[in-house]
């Protein structure tokens, strides 16, 4: 068996497969079927200041190769998360990644000073939901606000912050030198892209917030060009994501310089998604006798 344990930003994982934000809730529903003790980490459901109920319904489609959503980051706030879901994660044996976001920086920086004071092993900054009128992408799009969200969050946390950036954006690796200049400890990408479904029957969008978010297998060569971008533009730890649904996928993530693998979509298509790509990802190493999973890290060799 290889070794699959990975170091990020001083936080052990026993494997590099995190279930992705959004997916998985605080991880309840799945523990009727695994152990989460199995995964490397959980990313939680991002979490605002107060309850938000999301957008309306319709709010989930399907498209060829994935899934495009509008959910609008339902949650049911920060005080709930910490007073309810996050005491039972923490009893979990698994690394617990709190996803945050907020309609303003001034939200953000109260949500990440309310975890500071928790055992939450790391603190995930969603600057890059696309379904949210306020805030959301709004802080990723541009490098200038950026790096000003980065840097007052930075500011209320000792937690390891890692950025999570938008692919709707014409460099995403200018945003990442940015939030690393500004204090990130690392970035995750890539969060979905924004699109659209129509039913020609009665033109009328699918989603009834006419545009979502695309995740899943058709999104996956192009989040593994983000990634392998941006490991090549920062210093700081890549968290890879997008349309991985295999252990194969998560390998050619992490040779694209991933240190660890987030999994969204493929898990509404196979619960059992992240357990099986931690035994395929070992069925690999040890095929190509590899003794640890770090050694493939960024080791694409380019032509
Ligand atoms: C239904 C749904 C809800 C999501 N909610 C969040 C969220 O709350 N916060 C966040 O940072 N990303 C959220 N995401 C984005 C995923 O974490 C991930 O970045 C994206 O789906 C790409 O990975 P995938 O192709 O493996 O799904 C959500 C994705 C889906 C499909």
């Amino acid at each position: 068996m290889a070794d699959l344990s990975v170091n990020i930003c001083g936080v052990e994982f026993k494997n590099p497969v995190i279930p992705a934000s959004g997916v998985f809730g605080y991880g309840r529903e799945y523990e009727e079927l695994f152990p989460l003790s199995k995964l490397g980490g959980i990313a939680t459901k991002g979490t605002t200041i107060t309850k938000r109920t999301g957008n309306l319904s319709p709010r989930i489609a399907e498209i060829s190769s994935g899934m495009i959503n509008s959910v609008g980051l339902q949650n049911p706030g920060i005080d709930y998360f910490i007073d309810t879901e996050l005491p039972n994660l923490m009893t979990k044996d698994t690394v617990i990644i709190a996803n945050i976001a907020g309609s303003t920086v001034d939200e953000c920086v109260e949500i990440a000073r309310k975890l500071d004071n928790t055992d939450v092993h790391m603190i995930e900054l969603n600057i890059s939901c696309p379904n949210v009128k306020q805030g959301g992408a709004a802080f990723g799009t541009s490098c200038t606000s950026a790096e000003n969200i980065t840097s007052e969050v930075r500011k209320a946390t000792k937690k390891p912050l890692i950025v999570k950036l938008s692919p709707n954006v014409t460099s995403i690796t200018d945003i990442a030198k940015a939030v690393e200049s500004a204090g990130a400890d690392s970035v995750s990408l890539i969060n979905t892209l924004l699109g659209m479904k129509i039913d020609i029957n009665t033109r009328r969008p699918v989603l009834k917030n006419n545009v979502g978010g695309m995740s899943g297998s058709a999104i996956f060569p192009l989040a593994v060009r983000m990634v392998w971008q941006t490991a090549n533009a920062v210093n700081i730890p890549v968290i890879g994501m997008g349309g991985i649904s295999s252990g194969k996928d998560a390998i050619e993530m992490m040779m694209a310089g991933a240190s660890a693998v987030q999994v969204g979509a493929a898990i509404f298509t196979d619960p059992y998604a992240p357990v099986k790509i931690i035994d395929e990802m070992n069925e690999w190493l040890d095929s190509k006798n590899i003794k640890s999973v770090n050694e493939i890290v960024g080791s694409v060799e380019i032509w």
